[in-house]
């Protein structure tokens, strides 16, 4: 059985107050026992969500990291810096790093390591755009993201990874894929990593992202391939992002 995992994130949003605000919510109301639930505020608020989730079940993730421990890069931030908050779970190759700051297969793998070497869960966001959908290259594109970084992973490295599908078309634009568009390429994707180990791909923890919200994410979750949600604007409430954690138990 995969433990459901519902990570929130919030990307150049939220502030203190919704920090102390998430915090309070959900030390006051209960989660299913048997989901794990991330927040992934930006780095500024790391430290306040440390205390602020103190009395919750809440686990902390960071949106990025830079591949090097330390060193002349800045406004970068390393693996190590981010265990010192705490923080459980790291975003790499998320579709707005990829097109937004043109982050290359190479630097996500790069990242990804750099996580797993600093003890951090690495989230392995992989999606494609609207055109390579509507051209027919859904698998091709979203099989080539996972293929360039697994395949170069130890067994033990890749029963490490998170892996979360979110197709770019869907990511803020309140279209959501159906259940079975997300279930297809997560069936793809699971498969493929059973081409190197059938008992690593049933563990694979699969994540859906884009438009997941309170009404539809029932309806997701329950797909056979779907583990998960990576959740953005619908995290920034904690009403909704208590729904969506609920739908998860
Ligand atoms: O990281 C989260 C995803 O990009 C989904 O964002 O729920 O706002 O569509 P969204």
């Amino acid at each position: 059985m995969r433990r459901p995992l519902i990570a929130g994130n919030w990307k150049m949003n939220g502030s203190t107050a919704l920090v102390k605000a998430f915090g309070d919510a959900f030390a006051a109301a209960r989660l299913p026992a048997g989901v794990d639930v991330v927040v992934i505020p930006p780095f500024p608020y790391l430290e306040t969500a440390r205390q602020a989730f103190r009395n919750t079940s809440l686990k902390l993730g960071a949106q990025t990291l830079n591949p090097q421990p330390s060193g002349a890069h800045t406004g970068e931030v390393s693996g190590s810096m981010l265990q010192e908050f705490d923080v459980a779970y790291v975003l790499v190759g998320h579709s707005e790093r990829r097109q937004l700051y043109q982050e290359t297969d190479e630097q996500v793998f790069d990242r990804l390591m750099a996580a797993l070497a600093s003890g951090l869960t690495p989230i392995l966001c992989v999606g494609e755009t609207l055109e390579e959908r509507d051209a027919g290259h859904t698998m091709d594109v979203v099989l080539g993201q996972v293929e360039y970084v697994m395949s170069r992973l130890e067994p033990a490295q890749r029963s490490e990874v998170v892996i979360a599908y979110e197709p770019v078309w869907a990511i803020g634009t309140g279209r959501t894929a159906t259940p079975e568009q997300a279930q297809e390429v997560m069936a793809g994707i699971r498969s493929y990593q059973a081409s190197f180990d059938a008992v690593l791909a049933e563990q694979l923890k699969l994540l859906y992202g884009g438009s997941m919200n309170a009404n539809n994410a029932a309806e997701l979750l329950a797909q056979p391939d779907i583990d998960g949600g990576l959740v953005g604007g619908a995290s920034l409430k904690t009403d909704d992002f208590h729904a969506i954690c609920q739908s998860a138990g």
